[in-house]
């Protein structure tokens, strides 16, 4: 019996400690079949015998019980050992999101025309065919339809093509004078090297007293914004044609890349097509109310002002989601 609380000093677990106490007092224990012999006993040696059994249960009891503590002390110190902290550790970085570049540029674009008076102007993305076409001067049947090639729902709805049905939602609610810009996504059927179904614009529009709207101011202010978006370019306005403006034009830079000599980004001509413009067409003033009125309005392509101002070669590059694009952009 004795051994048993050697055992028990030797053993190095709590499993192996439990499988002592189970040995021994178990149902079919060491203690049980010993204390099963007492009828073999001659009766004088049964109080002595008993009394051994007692005391050795008792040393056994206390044995186990203090191996008990000492192990799970030894246990609970080892678990606190593995999973110490070490906080001054080097961790692994936490990555910061940031804006898309086409949105940063968009922000830059709002931002210039904000500090010029414009207020910020949104509208639908799912919109109908008159304030996309029709009061914009493009009646049904109309050719220059063809240049925006359009996403038609079912029901007659479409997907906008430009952000000019904002300028005919505004013009309706709103009396002149308007100063406003509308940026936005919008939509064309076309995917290639240089257009996405999906694209942003900004296009602004300006509408006052007949006297206090040229095409002077158009300029003025386009060639600002020009050069304090591209720094220190010439800018040119080549006549062009819009449904909703006329006179219409198209606004060039030199190009930012061979300042002007000609490389493969102008197509060398020396020039960029960074902007659209014009006088708003009496028929646009005629479909909203509006009367002895003159205006102006230009419109812009944002991911095509990202590309030139990042040099980015691929518009589609801008759409992929790529980290390794992206991160440049923080
Ligand atoms: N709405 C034109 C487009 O998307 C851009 C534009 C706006 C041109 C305003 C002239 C004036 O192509």
């Amino acid at each position: 019996m004795k051994e048993w609380i050697n055992k028990i000093n030797e053993a190095d677990s709590l499993e192996v400690l439990e499988d002592i106490r189970v040995a021994v007092l178990g149902k079919k224990g060491v203690f049980n079949a010993e204390f099963s012999k007492m009828k073999t006993v001659p009766n004088e040696e049964k109080a002595q015998f008993a009394k051994d059994l007692n005391i050795f249960k008792g040393q056994f009891a206390s044995t186990l019980n203090f191996k008990k503590t000492e192990l799970q002390t030894l246990a609970l110190e080892q678990k606190l050992k593995e999973e110490k902290i070490d906080v001054s550790m080097f961790s692994k970085k936490a990555e910061n999101g940031s804006l898309h570049p086409v949105m940063q540029t968009m922000d830059r674009i709002v931002e210039y025309f904000e500090s010029m008076n414009f207020s910020v102007k949104t509208g639908p993305m799912i919109e109908d065919d008159f304030h996309n076409f029709e009061a914009l001067n493009l009646p049904k049947y109309h050719p220059a339809r063809d240049m925006q090639d359009t996403f038609y729902f079912a029901d007659e709805k479409l997907l906008r093509t430009h952000t000019s049905p904002v300028q005919i939602r505004t013009m309706l609610k709103e009396k002149p004078p308007i100063r406003m810009i509308a940026p936005g996504a919008v939509f064309r059927r076309d995917l290639d090297l240089t257009h996405t179904p999906m694209f942003h614009q900004v296009e602004g529009l300006v509408v006052d007293d007949k006297d206090k709207v040229s095409f002077a101011n158009l300029k003025y202010i386009l060639e600002d914004f020009l050069k304090e978006s591209f720094g220190d370019v010439d800018v040119r306005f080549r006549p062009s044609f819009f449904p909703f403006t006329e006179p219409s034009a198209e606004v060039d830079i030199s190009c930012i890349f061979c300042k002007g000599d000609g490389c493969r980004v102008c197509s060398h001509t020396g020039w960029l097509e960074v902007l659209g413009c014009g006088i708003v067409d009496p028929n646009v003033f005629e479909a909203v109310g509006y009367k002895d009125v003159s205006g102006y309005a230009f419109g812009l392509g944002v991911e095509r002002f990202a590309m030139l101002i990042h040099h980015i070669g691929d518009l589609r590059s801008l759409f992929e989601g790529d980290v390794r694009l992206l991160e440049q952009f923080q």
